[in-house]
């Protein structure tokens, strides 16, 4: 809820309220933390937080809501414009709060959808004559906000933006615990935690997009005022920056990353930065707890909002590029007999494409290597089977008709041969033209075909930014983004029912503006288990279980060369949007039928394990031991998958503590049966025992089998915690 009163504008959540106010032209924060009263004097806060003496300092202006090169401050600030001559000054003065309804339905800009409030914030630049517009949405039912700004050349000249970020946040502390989730190729999404105090810390992406060197969420525990978690609605170069200052202040940014960027801004045009989602909570679990909720009902479509995922089966390290009609359908067959339900086609079916060396921007069926799409498409929905497709459209290849008969469509620089990356280039999205190329090819094949599920991969990175139809190159990352927003709109709109699957090897495009159109991601490319543990971990941290695609595969590992039970690899796996990646013909009969188990038990709580509330237990990325927990929402279910990396002979079993159970309800708690599980355990006792005292679970993790045919393996438990009646 949004209240106007005197000079205030005070925005309440479920739990937290921010506080702003107005002085001399100037926006404040006075607040933002746990709920406070509704009150029409907070002369208190304002006293003692804001601080406006003159001094030499470069730091004696914090806590306001907007900071720029013209406030006297001379840290990170969130907006930089220039003039024709690189004049840098903007000075902005604060003119009012309204509050306003933003509240637009999905278009091909991602955004929260189903807003409550919102309160506009209008500046006016006194040298440029700029207006900016800052944004911050309320959602019903949820402890989040947006921030967003727009800035508009009110003026009377032409300036270039060179930054303009989505939201600031100053504290008063001389340091802040940063949490970030940090990576690379089959090791995405690492939770990685440093003190920033008396230096500036960012986590950036400039590859194009969000990237799997930082993903754009972030938390931030602020010693004695609580922890705020961010996340960027977009799919691009970003930039969360926290910088702390000697004199015990601390300023976090976060928004389009400035890499390159100089947006040329004409007399009446206006540039919008992606909203930013933050939160504010009293713990980790808090922010995750908060984000989960806010991607389930505010960033995915409605049509997947809440929806079960169907167990599928990839192809992928079954066959690689070598398969027929008949070897496809002979893996869907045994597929289906196992309890799969959707069949997922990887690269290799389009073109001449049997290397990963041509035919990108080809889509047009080999129907040598196929029996033709279409056909195969209908003898594997007969069986009882949806049918799946993998393309990877925002790339070209040399050795494609594509590039042949369109070189304009390719980004790259001119009369520089561009540099290839995985024996690839990219389209060149900032162009309309290859957008729409794009949507006729894809939505031919959709047509033909009716495929139930679209896996949208990207497997490199920009480098030659240019467009043959661009004249600012200042402005390439956006509009290609742009580029990119408007083809998956056009396409999820158009078929809107198709399940896609955002994929960028592996997780290298795991963000709030891919989900926003495909509900789903695949993580990593690298599903080893005791990997996936920690990428898992990592990427639950701010994503809810159903928008992350996780597989069972084959041992050893063809990334890793590791080895881990087909139990555990399913332990690990069944916490997200779930399948197979392996050839089934194969594995011995006794593993199908493992298999045929696992998918029984997950057809059986895919609500709970899908949908339900999340926990992370322990911490497996810093230690031996953790796990999950996830809770239904009357707190009678829950299931927990627990870990021990590591044997340590000769030390007190492990043991384990839970959450987000009912302390006055009894539970009986259980063990999913594991085919390598030799013993068992089962119990009765309160909720407030299982979340209070470790619990031991006796020697399970000693007895089993596969310790010792996998030396290297890690142990895991699924453990399902009813309430007794
Ligand atoms: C990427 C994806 C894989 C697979 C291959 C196909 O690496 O992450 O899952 O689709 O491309 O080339």
């Amino acid at each position: 809820m949004i209240k106007l009163f005197g000079n205030y504008a005070k925005i309440d959540t479920l739990n937290s309220t921010l506080l702003l106010q107005i002085v001399s032209g100037t926006c404040f924060k006075l607040h933002y933390g746990n709920h406070i009263k509704d009150d029409d004097d907070y002369t208190a806060i304002f006293d003692s937080v804001i601080d406006t003496y003159t001094s030499s300092d470069d730091t004696s202006y914090s806590n306001t809501m907007v900071s720029t090169t013209g406030d006297g401050n001379n840290i990170e600030n969130m907006v930089r414009v220039v003039s024709d001559k690189n004049v840098f000054l903007t000075r902005f003065e604060c003119l009012g709060f309204e509050v306003v309804d933003i509240n637009t339905p999905y278009t091909n800009t991602p955004h929260a959808l189903d807003k409550d409030e919102t309160l506009k914030i209008t500046y006016k630049d006194v040298v440029n004559n700029l207006t900016l517009y800052q944004y911050i949405s309320t959602y019903k039912n949820s402890d989040a906000l947006t921030f967003s700004c727009e800035l508009v050349n009110s003026g009377a000249k032409t300036v270039f933006v060179n930054r303009l970020l989505s939201a600031q946040l100053d504290f008063e502390a001389s340091e802040v615990t940063m949490h970030s989730l940090d990576g690379a190729w089959c090791r995405e999404r690492n939770h990685n935690v440093r003190v920033v105090k008396n230096a500036k810390t960012s986590i950036e992406s400039r590859s194009g997009f969000s990237s799997n060197l930082h993903n754009p969420f972030v938390i931030l525990e602020v010693p004695n005022q609580g922890v705020i978690g961010s996340n960027l609605i977009y799919s691009g170069n970003h930039m969360e920056i926290v910088e702390s200052v000697p004199v015990g202040r601390c300023r976090f940014l976060t928004g389009l990353n400035d890499y390159m960027m100089r947006y040329k801004l004409s007399v009446g045009e206006s540039l919008a930065t992606p909203e930013a989602v933050i939160c504010y909570g009293n713990s980790l679990d808090d922010i995750t707890s908060t984000m989960h909720d806010f991607v389930r009902n505010h960033i995915i479509r409605k049509e997947f909002r809440n929806k079960e995922r169907p167990v599928l089966l990839n192809n992928w390290e079954a066959t690689y590029f070598d398969f027929t009609h008949d070897k496809l359908v002979k893996l869907a067959t045994l597929a289906h007999s196992v309890g799969i339900e959707l069949f997922v086609l990887d690269d290799g079916w389009f073109g001449k494409r049997n290397t990963d060396n041509c035919s990108l921007g080809d889509w047009v069926d080999n129907t040598e290597k196929t029996g033709g799409l279409d056909k195969l498409s209908r003898d594997i929905k007969a069986q009882g089977l949806k049918f799946g497709l993998w393309f990877e459209p925002e790339m070209i290849s040399f050795d494609s008709d594509l590039f042949r008969a369109h070189p304009e469509y390719m980004m790259r620089l001119p009369n520089v041969d561009p540099m290839e990356k995985r024996n690839q280039e990219m389209l060149d999205l900032a162009n309309p033209q290859v957008v729409d190329y794009l949507v006729n090819a894809l939505s031919d094949v959709f047509e033909k075909v009716e495929p139930d599920y679209v896996k949208w991969d990207c497997n490199r990175n920009m480098i030659d930014v240019y467009s043959q139809t661009l004249d600012n190159h200042g402005e390439y990352y956006i509009r290609y983004i742009r580029g990119l927003y408007d083809l998956c709109y056009r396409l999820v709109t158009r078929f809107h029912n198709i399940l896609f699957e955002a994929c960028s090897a592996g997780g290298n495009r795991f963000d709030l503006g891919m989900l926003y159109f495909m509900p789903q991601t695949w993580a990593s490319d690298n599903s080893e288990a005791s990997h996936r543990l920690v990428i898992q971990e990592g990427t639950l941290f701010g994503y809810p279980q159903s928008t992350m695609g996780a597989h069972v595969s084959i041992v050893p590992n063809h990334q890793t060369l590791f080895s881990t039970s087909l139990e555990s690899r399913f332990n690990v796996a069944s916490i997200g949007a779930f399948g197979y990646e392996l050839d089934l013909e194969a594995l011995p009969s006794e593993e199908l039928e493992t298999m045929k188990k696992q998918i029984k038990f997950y057809k059986e709580k895919r609500s709970l394990l899908q949908h339900g509330k999340y926990f992370r237990l322990g911490d497996l990325t810093h230690s031996n031991l953790g796990g999950w927990i996830v809770v239904n929402d009357d707190q009678t279910e829950a299931i927990a998958t627990i870990v021990v990396k590591k044997m340590v002979y000769n030390s007190v079993r492990p043991r384990f503590t839970f959450k987000g159970l009912n302390k006055d309800y009894k539970y009986e708690v259980s063990m999913r049966e594991q085919t390598n599980l030799k013993s068992t355990v089962s119990f009765k006792c309160y909720g407030d025992v299982l979340m209070n005292c470790g619990i031991d679970f006796k020697e399970l993790f000693f007895s089993e089998v596969d310790r010792y045919q996998h030396g290297n393996s890690f142990a895991s438990r699924m453990i399902i915690i009813k309430k007794v009646d």
